[in-house]
């Protein structure tokens, strides 16, 4: 049976952030690719939004590994439902950067900022879809940034932004 489990949590300070993430990705899209999952991620506020695809049990046990992860805090289950196929069957793990997009979506709905907590179910439904249509940025891409970024003698890079 394929399930689709979709989280939010927030982020723990660790290493650099570009760091953490394209060591997130590294892991996620060589596990995922090895084990039949899908999905996608989105970091923005210090928060992240994660949706899981796949066989029932697989998914679920990467998810109980993924909640002991000490790179974030109050893991918060938003849905968890059986799908009859996969979403995000063209990436292991889409990366979605920070972007316009997604503040409006959330703006529009009268939060804020990117609040993935305060969703409910509809919108959950419609923010993967906007995830699904959004642009991807590829692990070579983040892994890149944080190789500049942590090469560089202020620990600063022009587009740093863009990933907060
Ligand atoms: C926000 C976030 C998302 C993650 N997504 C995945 C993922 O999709 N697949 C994966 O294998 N690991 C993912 N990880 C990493 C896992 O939590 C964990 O580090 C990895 O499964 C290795 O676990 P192990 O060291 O216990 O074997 C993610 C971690 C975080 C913080």
């Amino acid at each position: 049976m394929l399930i689709q489990l979709c989280y939010a949590s927030t982020r723990k300070d660790h290493q650099e952030l570009l760091q953490d993430l394209s060591d997130i990705l590294t892991t996620a899209v060589r596990f995922n690719r090895l084990h039949n999952i899908n999905g996608v991620l989105y970091y923005a506020h210090n928060s992240f939004f994660q949706c899981l695809e796949g066989e029932k049990e697989v998914v679920e046990q990467l998810f109980e590994g993924i909640k002991k992860d000490k790179r974030h805090q109050d893991i918060i289950l938003l849905s968890k439902k059986e799908i009859p196929n996969i979403q995000f069957s063209d990436w292991s793990m889409k990366y979605v950067q920070s972007n316009k997009g997604v503040d409006l979506f959330f703006k529009a709905k009268n939060y804020e900022y990117f609040q993935p907590t305060k969703l409910n179910e509809t919108q959950i439904v419609e923010f993967i879809q906007h995830l699904l249509d959004a642009e991807e940025v590829t692990l070579k891409k983040v892994s890149e940034d944080a190789e500049v970024f942590n090469s560089s003698p202020k620990g600063y890079k022009r587009g740093y932004i863009s990933y907060i």
